[in-house]
């Protein structure tokens, strides 16, 4: 009897620091509705943008989608390889700076919370925002933003 409420006990607390652990792994990534991440996406475009306006936009759907359509100088980095390719970010393997902020956007805002969240979670990059786009790559496109075929491919 003593025995079985002392393992209710261990479960309920191991269930309580699982579920926090969630809760903070996903913390670190802000979602951001279309205007704010188009305003950013604009940032980064001007001549001579400064260091802060200098973001990283990762696009994290299939290769196939991305040819098709993407928001201009995304890198494409389809979510399945988003945490190798954090680790490579990180130690500046594929010549992106792990000092610059990662904005993520894909069809779904919780695949680019997830993808993203392989970012926010290494060490490289505990300084930097990373953001993700509460909203689907269509809603950009319904709202005219600019899109181009070709680009960088991220791994
Ligand atoms: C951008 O920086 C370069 C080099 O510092 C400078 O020659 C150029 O005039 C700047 N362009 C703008 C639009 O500020
Ligand atoms: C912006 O990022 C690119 C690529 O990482 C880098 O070459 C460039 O120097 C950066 N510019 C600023 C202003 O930080
Ligand atoms: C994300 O978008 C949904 C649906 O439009 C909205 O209900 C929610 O408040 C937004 N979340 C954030 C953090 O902006």
């Amino acid at each position: 009897m003593r025995q079985a409420f002392v393992v209710a006990v261990v479960l309920a607390l191991a269930l309580l620091q699982a579920q926090q652990s969630a809760a903070q792994s996903t913390s670190n990534v802000k979602l951001i509705p279309l205007n704010t991440f188009y305003s950013l996406w604009k940032a980064s475009q001007t001549v001579n943008a400064t260091r802060a306006q200098n973001i990283t936009f990762l696009d994290v759907r299939p290769k196939t989608l991305y040819q098709l359509s993407h928001v201009p100088d995304a890198r494409n980095v389809p979510s399945q390889d988003a945490k190798k390719v954090a680790a490579q970010f990180a130690s500046r393997k594929r010549g992106v700076d792990p000092t610059k902020d990662v904005a993520c956007y894909c069809t779904m805002s919780s695949t680019a919370v997830s993808a993203c969240n392989e970012f926010a979670k290494l060490k490289a990059y505990a300084k930097v925002k990373v953001y993700a786009l509460n909203a689907s790559f269509s809603d950009w496109v319904v709202a005219k933003y600019p899109t181009e075929k070709s680009g960088k491919i991220g791994h």
